[in-house]
């Protein structure tokens, strides 16, 4: 390993004590090295601003800060365990290009505030990235529910037959919960959208660091003031933008139970894209909807991360080396999250209703609550009409799917759908 940033002559170093100090820290950091180069450069020019940096030495680090960037990109520069963590790789990579110019770098920071600015740029990306995804799965929805034929389906609560619905109603449900999880995703953004880096250790320092410099540099819409904040910021902010990918992860997750109980046999309503499925190992007949399932399942690393930074935070203010195992549960539950979600656009577009099974599967009963309602339509108490349809549950159009989804138009609704108004608010988005 590298010279540890913060070794004291006479003080041995034990290799399984820094193992455990380190852990996987150093990989984990991999994700966060282009962030930490960005705000090293923002950093960089603030302390060329306030005359702690010469211009020459200025150029010098911008110009060695984007070279590294360049080969952290290509793969020439790959951060491992020669180093403790990904800010010592930068301050080393500086030191070995420029000298005493590298060892500049840190006038003024700390890895505490490193560490902050970089995952909080991270954390904006990967939102924009949740953002965009939900635009995407609830304008393949809002594309169906235009375009295809609105195929009759039953409508089931308790999963017992309840009233007709169609396929449009299906996709324009699932397109209105993608555009609000994309909000949820923006609002996220929008609140931690704000710059700790200056905050240093946890209570400043002794320079006129200009903030609002590395704010703009940064595209921050606001500065992070209090250092104390800053610190008691880290895992909060963690856990909105978690959530925010936890509300689109809900929805899969219900989207992906309909879809799995809608392929069996017993149903046969939905057919997959054959990439979408696998073949069992031994049981020759079957084809599995392994991958909804598993989209499904991504829930579970979401929360799992959501409940570990939530115990990490039992904690007085400032920083804490405990925080340091935020980072994972972070990491593994966006790249999870992101890619299950990046799945769903092409499986939405691509998979096939099966018109016949959907209609062979609503019965008379299913009609009730139209008759119910057409009775009460002819001045019937609505008890009274109840009583009636319960006995005869067929209204006057007989037990025809289509016609009950054209009486359907209560806003919303099947004969209602009120695509423009989706439309309207994702391109608002
Ligand atoms: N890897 C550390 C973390 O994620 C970086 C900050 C280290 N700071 C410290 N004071 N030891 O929190």
């Amino acid at each position: 390993m590298s010279d540890l940033l913060w070794q004291k002559d006479g003080v041995r170093v034990d290799a399984q004590i820094m193992a455990f100090l380190a852990g996987s820290d150093v990989l984990l950091d991999r994700e966060l090295l282009p962030y930490d180069i960005e705000a090293s450069k923002a950093h960089a020019e603030g302390l060329g601003r306030i005359g702690l940096l010469s211009a020459q030495e200025t150029a010098d680090l911008l110009r060695e800060l984007d070279v590294l960037a360049a080969d952290v990109a290509d793969g020439r520069f790959v951060l491992d365990d020669r180093y403790e963590d990904g800010h010592s790789a930068i301050e080393a990579r500086l030191t070995e290009r420029l000298g005493d110019t590298g060892r500049k770098i840190h006038t003024g920071r700390s890895r505490n505030d490193q560490v902050l600015v970089a995952s909080r740029l991270w954390l904006k990306n990967r939102l924009q990235q949740v953002h965009a995804i939900c635009r995407d799965i609830a304008a393949v929805c809002l594309a169906r529910a235009d375009s295809d034929p609105a195929l009759p389906m039953p409508g089931y609560t308790h999963l017992q037959r309840a009233m007709v619905s169609s396929t449009a109603m299906w996709q324009a449900g699932y397109a209105e919960a993608f555009i609000d999880n994309a909000l949820r995703a923006r609002q996220a953004l929008d609140w931690i959208d704000a710059n700790p880096l200056g905050t240093a250790a946890g209570y400043g320092v002794s320079l006129p660091l200009d903030r609002e410099h590395t704010t703009q540099a940064l595209g921050f819409a606001r500065v992070q003031l209090n250092p104390i904040y800053a610190q008691l910021s880290r895992g909060k902010f963690e856990i909105a933008a978690i959530d925010a990918l936890g509300a689109a992860m809900l929805d899969l997750r219900r989207l992906a139970w309909d879809l799995s109980l809608f392929t069996t046999g017993e149903f046969g309503f939905v057919g997959l894209p054959a990439e979408y499925t696998t073949g069992s190992s031994l049981m020759p007949n079957k084809r599995n909807p392994d991958v909804v399932e598993l989209l499904r399942a991504s829930y579970a690393p979401v929360a799992a991360a959501r409940s570990e930074i939530e115990h990490l935070l039992s904690l007085p203010s400032g920083y804490h080396r405990d925080l340091q195992y935020s980072k994972g549960s972070l990491i593994h539950a966006f790249g999870h999250g992101l890619a299950a979600l990046a799945l769903v656009p092409p499986l939405l577009a691509r998979m096939e209703w099966r018109a016949d099974k959907m209609r062979a599967a609503i019965d008379d009963g299913m009609y009730a609550t139209d008759r119910a309602i057409e009775l009460a339509g002819q001045g019937l108490p609505f008890r009274e009409a109840y009583k009636q349809a319960a006995e005869q549950p067929l209204p006057q159009h007989g037990a025809d799917p289509e016609a009950s989804l054209a009486a359907r138009v209560s806003p919303g609704a099947a004969a209602a759908l009120g695509l423009e108004m989706l439309k309207s608010r994702l391109s608002d988005l």
